[in-house]
């Protein structure tokens, strides 16, 4: 399924390895003046171009808005925008399936008729796409007052500081290698540096918040705010888990007490309860896998002689899928949001 949302309705399209990636967004009212500057700006947060350690695979990543936009103004037509893809070379993939990539699954299931070179539709580079859709998705979001924000909350064994769970302003944060605590950076990069040196890759993990939401974003039951941004969330390649809340082990040590205004004291909830927004912060946790193209010796599956066959992976690939994976956290977590916000704006059980 390539589409998602009731109120924005995205769709993505296209492949790795494909002419293009690209999406359409359905339901942005006409009249939205789109900052195309803010816009570029989370192109290259998610770009390769502004990452150290990440895939050398340079693309331009400039978008063509096909439909839907005029004068920089959406016309409240689908924004159709395309991405071409340049820097592919389809003849750096064999049909043999790497190890804990999609291609295996992808090949069966299509009955070997799906382009899996570069991992196709299941590329971290479908995330383009998905963080331009966000990225028009965060300017409706911050005209109503909310502001969504992540840092990378640990790369292997070095950890960031957690986000202050009761803050009421975003704190500074660079957009590039976003940390809580900035003396961590150098202490990642030593890591990367070291397991990149080494052929291998490295698990990572992002902590990304939303402040100004009112109380009472999501729906009951099936429509809750992290069933909702979890379906949006797990389209990211590579991610493994979300979490919302610390667990603790006595409800005494878990529960928020109230203050003024409704607010909590605490916010070991990570800003929801029943699946509805309380005016807190809402916080997530989400942990990625270490990036499955390693450089060291495996064993992958070859598709056409339906065999085991050893494997040495060359080709350009990220040491941890952050930072630059950022972008698209916060890009689902906006189109998750203004989905969300939408839905509430049009009244309790209409
Ligand atoms: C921004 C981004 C960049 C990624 N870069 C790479 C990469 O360079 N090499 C790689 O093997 N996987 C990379 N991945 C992860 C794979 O796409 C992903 O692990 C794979 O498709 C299997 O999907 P799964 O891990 O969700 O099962 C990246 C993911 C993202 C979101």
């Amino acid at each position: 399924m390539d589409t998602i949302g009731k109120n924005v309705i995205i769709t993505l399209t296209g492949a790795s390895h494909a002419e293009s990636v690209g999406c359409e967004i359905r339901g942005i009212p006409a009249g939205v003046a789109l900052d195309m500057d803010a816009i570029r700006f989370d192109i290259d947060r998610r770009s390769a171009r502004s990452h150290s350690f990440a895939t050398p695979r340079q693309e331009a990543d400039e978008p063509v808005i096909l439909s839907g936009v005029t004068g920089g103004v959406t016309d409240g037509g689908p924004i159709a925008v395309s991405f071409t893809n340049r820097a592919y070379d389809r003849s750096e993939y064999r049909p043999v399936a790497r190890p804990s990539h999609a291609d295996y699954c992808a090949w069966v299931k299509s009955g070997g008729r799906e382009d899996i070179s570069g991992g196709g539709k299941y590329s971290g580079r479908m995330t383009l796409p998905l963080v331009f859709a966000g990225s028009v998705c965060r300017q409706l979001l911050k005209a109503r007052g909310i502001e969504v924000f992540s840092h990378v909350s640990f790369i292997g064994s070095v950890s960031d500081a957690d986000f202050d769970p009761t803050m009421t302003e975003p704190p500074a944060l660079d957009p590039f290698f976003p940390l809580a605590d900035v003396t961590k950076r150098a202490e990642m990069e030593a890591l990367l540096e070291k397991t990149r040196a080494e052929g291998d890759t490295l698990a990572c993990g992002a902590e990304c918040a939303a402040l100004g939401l009112p109380v009472g974003i999501g729906e009951p039951l099936f429509g809750g705010v992290e069933s909702t941004l979890s379906r949006y969330l797990f389209m990211i390649p590579g991610l493994r888990s979300v979490e919302f809340g610390e667990l603790k082990t006595f409800g005494s040590e878990m529960n928020d007490q109230f203050t003024e205004g409704g607010r909590t004291m605490t916010n070991r909830s990570f800003g929801v309860n029943g699946g509805i927004s309380n005016g807190m912060p809402l916080i997530f946790r989400c942990g990625f896998r270490p990036v499955p193209s390693i450089k060291k010796p495996q064993t992958g599956f070859d598709l056409v002689e339906n065999k085991p066959v050893p494997l040495t992976i060359a080709g350009r690939h990220d040491t941890a899928i952050l930072p630059r994976g950022l972008a698209a956290v916060e890009a689902a977590a906006c189109a998750a949001l203004l989905d969300l916000v939408m839905e509430y704006e049009k009244g309790y059980g209409e």
